[in-house]
């Protein structure tokens, strides 16, 4: 969260909403409308935090029903909490695992998921009351609203799977949220979150601040050292580099879905005390017990050593790969000075993100065991910030995939 702004601000700045090359690169693009979707994008991942803490703390089934308009207010008065506590008391979770909780536990609990389910109203808002807004100002664009009224889709379809999510721990005997929808309700977060992260960028950084633009050799931003040697090894040698680092970009965005997915079922599965031991699983690196349900599918969803197998082996990938990616980025821009200026700038970001998120993954696991029922302790902080880093290395690797990408020369001039 704390490099966030600064990942924004830097695209912002870099790239320069402000500057006159760019806005000229840009004719059509609005800051007003840049500004709103990055806005939006901060808070699609408060919201995500929201969900992480609301899972942490066990909040997540103390509400019952679902109510898009009656449910923004909480109870107000004695009786009508005494209602809802009646309801909660109806659940199997209630039931089979927190029959000793008085209404102050229930209402600490209900805060956390009716805070998570108010901010998911209050992103809807911004996003209506902006759009409607930008449009009456004439800020908006004919080629924005498509992408716009996608993203207005998918966030009620996310709302509508949060939901899915939360009654499929309401029945039988269920005492928590069914691992697998857990997943499903993050990983379309994420999608929802890299959706309008990625029309923010096409709002606010232009093609001449792409990587491809720098081998094109002009002489600009991309500085006499780029210029020179796209001139002396030619247009060729540059392209065939830069693809190189565009495949290898993609690869790793593919595994890091994989990855993130295995996230949210370690979360889902609560994996981290099956096997609280670092480097191996609980003492071999070839765990018992590994693929040993059927079916397979089975075993890949919902086997704890499995999972934790998978997780592990994917993040030791995935930081081999982003080493890789690293050097070659490093080569593309001559180790700093030519090239895109907000590429140099960010180009070790990937690397450091996955170090520190594989040191908090390890940590959150190592303080598993002193997990502490309805108490907020060290492993809730460390798989919390786990989360979020989880988060800004997505969404880093997004942006550097914008960069690299080829660029479009596209002008959008008309405006609504
Ligand atoms: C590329 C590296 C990694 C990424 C991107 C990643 C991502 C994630 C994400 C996003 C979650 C949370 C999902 C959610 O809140 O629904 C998660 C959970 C978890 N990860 Fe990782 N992870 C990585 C590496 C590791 C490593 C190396 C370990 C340990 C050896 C680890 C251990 C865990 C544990 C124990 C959880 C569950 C925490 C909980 O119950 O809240 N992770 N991972």
């Amino acid at each position: 969260m704390v490099l966030l702004p600064y990942l924004c601000a830097a695209m912002v700045s870099t790239t320069s909403l402000r500057s006159e090359r760019v806005s000229s690169n840009l004719p059509g693009t609005s800051r007003a409308v840049a500004i709103w979707v990055y806005t939006g994008v901060i808070m699609l991942l408060i919201q995500v935090i929201l969900g992480g803490i609301t899972r942490l703390t066990g909040s997540g089934l103390s509400i019952t029903e679902w109510n898009v308009v009656t449910g923004a207010v909480p109870p107000m008065n004695s009786a009508q909490w005494q209602a809802e506590f009646a309801k909660y008391r109806a659940t199997p979770q209630y039931q089979l695992l927190n029959s000793g909780f008085t209404l102050a536990d229930f209402k600490f609990i209900f805060f956390w998921e009716w805070f998570h389910r108010f901010w998911a109203r209050l992103v809807g808002v911004v996003f209506l009351v902006g759009f409607v807004g930008l449009i009456w100002k004439r800020k908006m664009q004919p080629w924005m609203v498509r992408p716009l009224i996608i993203l207005f889709l998918l966030g009620a379809l996310q709302g509508a799977i949060g939901w899915i999510m939360v009654a499929s721990g309401l029945t039988g005997d269920a005492i928590y949220v069914k691992p697998t929808k857990l997943a499903l309700h993050f990983v379309f977060a994420l999608g929802l979150i890299v959706y309008t992260f990625w029309f923010a960028l096409r709002l606010s950084v232009p093609d001449s601040a792409k990587v491809a633009a720098s081998g094109e050799g002009r002489s600009g931003d991309g500085g006499p050292k780029t210029a020179a040697r796209a001139g002396s090894e030619g247009r060729g040698g540059f392209q065939r580099r830069l693809a190189v680092l565009r495949r290898w970009t993609i690869v790793i965005l593919i595994l890091l879905f994989f990855q993130l997915l295995y996230g949210a079922l370690m979360a889902g599965l609560k994996a981290a005390t099956a096997a609280p031991t670092w480097p191996t699983i609980n003492g071999s690196w070839i765990p018992a017990g590994l693929f040993s349900e059927r079916p397979l599918m089975q075993d890949v969803a919902g086997n704890k050593i499995t999972v934790h197998f998978i997780h592990r082996g994917l993040a030791y990938l995935l930081l081999v790969l982003v080493g890789i990616w690293s050097v070659l980025a490093a080569r593309i821009t001559g180790g700093g000075g030519g090239g895109s200026p907000i590429f140099n700038r960010l180009r070790w970001l990937p690397l450091l993100l996955i170090v520190v998120q594989i040191i908090l993954g390890i940590s959150s696991l190592l303080t598993s065991p002193g997990i502490v029922p309805q108490q907020w302790v060290a492993f809730d902080w460390l798989a919390q910030l786990h989360q979020v880093t989880g988060l800004l290395f997505l969404l880093t690797m997004v942006g550097m995939l914008y960069l690299v990408i080829p660029v479009r020369h596209t002008v959008y001039s008309v405006t609504v």
